[in-house]
């Protein structure tokens, strides 16, 4: 297959990729000039649809108590190592105060997973408390009951992030434990969409295990899901979680980093519209990686807002950057970082997946 005449097809129209055809562009080499070709033609279409913009969100990592027992993450509830927190209502009502003074018009209220009423009700009331500052809100708070999603969406919610961590079962299977149910986070997926949620999913790269084709099976399964907004990222070793590189076939940090920006290449070239994520794991293999992320095709950035004193303890993988700054260093070394490679930050705007927009723009026209 010709690479250019690939890109060229993808370039001019979305969703136009076939699985083999995206499994040839996840597949080219590392720093290879096809690879250069790829990045550029996923930038273009950024640029296109988007324009040389970059939407922001604040992190807020409320909490780090977490009732899944996933193989690759250091927060999993068996990892005792880890010592355990939860923001109260105040603090992330602060950190949503402090986003809102940054010109951030959107924040992201991420946890572990807790299922209980009482958390219902306590984010439930989180919500209610922030409404007057007229944020965009993303949840990213893991599996729950379409009635928690509901009530969550009547709250103020508008955008949930659930990351469907590999859209192949046998996959998911080796990644966690057999209490962990792959259909019921589809099932998850879809309840969001049934509530009227933003939603956003997404899978980690350089899996053990992982090929080009269960990436490129990814890509369409985020069209199928019905997915508006894309968080991807490099797996990256956690030294208490018991997923561990094959001693085999281990993937040097650099490869890692440009399977993941092929893989957020490849997305962007088959969903032109989505809006797709730099993902802090980025960072974590190269000091410029979120810079990489967006000039291969991604549009939105996370800066953490969480105060310093709880950065270490959310960490999910090792190596985890700016662990020790706060939210304002954070959102000048990200100025001075998109500036360098000519992009603006969108302050003050809530950046919205255009394509929700577009998705519920057709749902109006065929209902009219
Ligand atoms: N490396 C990279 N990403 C990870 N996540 C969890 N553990 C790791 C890791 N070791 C990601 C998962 C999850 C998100 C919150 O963080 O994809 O959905
Ligand atoms: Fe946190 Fe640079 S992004 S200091």
């Amino acid at each position: 297959m010709d690479v250019a005449d690939i890109l060229a097809r993808a370039e001019a129209r979305s969703e136009a990729l076939t699985e083999d055809e995206l499994a040839v562009l996840l597949a080219l080499p590392p720093r290879s000039a096809q690879e250069a070709a790829l990045f550029a033609a996923a930038y273009r279409v950024k640029c296109r649809i988007i324009g040389k913009r970059v939407s922001i969100r604040g992190l807020i990592e409320a909490g780090n108590v977490c009732a899944k027992d996933c193989f690759y993450c250091g927060i999993r509830r068996s990892n005792k190592n880890v010592g355990r927190y939860s923001l109260d209502a105040n603090e992330i009502e602060a950190l949503a105060a402090e986003a809102k003074r940054f010109g951030y018009a959107s924040i992201v209220i991420q946890s572990g997973e807790i299922e209980s009423e009482e958390h219902t009700a306590f984010i439930e009331d989180v919500l209610r408390r922030i409404a007057p500052l007229d944020l965009g809100v993303t949840l990213s708070l893991g599996e729950q009951s379409q009635e928690t999603y509901r009530r969550w969406r009547e709250a103020g919610a508008t955008r949930y992030l659930l990351r469907i961590e590999t859209s192949n079962p046998e996959l998911y299977a080796k990644l966690h434990p057999a209490s962990h149910s792959w259909r019921r986070r589809v099932d998850a997926l879809k309840a969001l969409g049934r509530c009227g949620y933003q939603v956003g999913t997404g899978v980690m790269c350089a899996l053990p295990g992982q090929t080009a084709r269960d990436l490129a099976r990814d890509i369409i399964f985020y069209r199928d899901i019905g997915a508006h907004m894309i968080g991807m990222g490099p797996w990256i070793p956690h030294h208490d979680a018991p997923l561990r590189e094959p001693q085999d076939s281990r993937m040097p940090p650099s490869d890692k980093l440009h399977l993941a920006l092929r893989m957020i290449a490849a997305t962007r070239l088959f969903l032109h519209d989505a809006n797709i994520a730099a993902s802090t794991a980025l960072q974590a293999l190269a000091d410029d990686g979120r810079e990489q992320g967006i000039m291969a095709g991604a549009n939105v950035i996370m800066p953490n807002m969480t105060d310093v004193k709880y950065r270490a303890a959310y960490q999910l993988y090792d190596g985890k950057p700016c662990l020790g700054e706060n939210a304002a260093l954070c959102r000048g070394c990200l100025e001075r970082r998109l500036d360098a490679i000519g992009e603006k930050i969108l302050y003050g705007q809530r950046g919205d997946s255009l394509r929700f927009r577009a998705a519920h723009a057709q749902a109006d026209a065929a209902g009219a």
